[in-house]
């Protein structure tokens, strides 16, 4: 299933949505290896939807030829855009691998707090968000011990501030998984340094 912007609409998830048991949303799933991983692995015929949105027309195709599985349904479009349009209480887990900065820089939050507070209530109750971000410093010297645990700690409060509680945190990514930016960042070594933040919503 797959679909550029228009014909999208408020209806046509809560239809789509209300058929599965089990509904994944990533957010900027780029060339959509995570997502093809996910549903190929995960929880394969259990009623288990996979819903990619990514707004690169290229990044898109590149994802609609990687992918052939009838649990995945990738859409052309901005999040924010789509976000506001899936049923309250309906999402099992929103997944985030490396959002660009304008969706997680610290120096940005005002502008990107809302759009997460609005997928808070997309949230199942024992819903999750995974985020996988990562700090660098201005001068891409390695990051240090100290800025490295306030910013994540600066993450943990932001997003505890919404209502979110942190269920896991990890340094680094997950070694089961592989996409272009993580696998370009994993090269940084010290200089690049990523966390992975699982927050539930309670
Ligand atoms: C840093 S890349 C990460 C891509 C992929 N998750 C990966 O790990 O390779 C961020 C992705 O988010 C997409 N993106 C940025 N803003 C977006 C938005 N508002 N709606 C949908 N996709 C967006 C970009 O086009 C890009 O593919």
């Amino acid at each position: 299933m797959h679909s550029r912007t228009g014909g999208i609409n408020r209806d046509l998830f809560t239809t789509t949505i209300s058929g599965a048991l089990h509904v994944t949303v990533e957010l900027g799933m780029g060339d959509g290896r995570v997502l093809e991983k996910l549903a190929k692995t995960k929880t394969l015929g259990e009623m288990s939807l996979y819903i990619g949105i990514e707004k690169d027309a290229d990044q898109y195709s590149q994802a609609l030829s990687r992918i052939n599985l009838a649990n995945v349904w990738l859409i052309n479009s901005c999040f924010e855009d789509i976000v506001p349009l899936l049923p309250d209480s309906s999402i099992d887990c929103f997944l985030a691998v490396l959002p660009d900065p304008d969706y997680i820089d610290q120096h940005k939050s005002k502008s990107w707090d809302n759009l997460y507070r609005i997928l808070y209530f997309k949230l199942k109750h024992g819903g999750l968000l995974q985020i996988i971000t990562e700090i660098t410093n201005d001068l891409f010297e390695p990051v240090k011990d100290a800025e490295y645990n306030e910013w994540v700690l600066w993450l943990r409060t932001t997003f505890e501030s919404m209502g979110f509680k942190v269920t896991y945190q990890l340094e680094g990514a997950p070694a089961e998984y592989s996409s272009r930016c993580l696998d370009q960042f994993r090269g940084g070594g010290e200089r690049i340094r990523m966390v992975t933040l699982v927050l539930v919503r309670p």
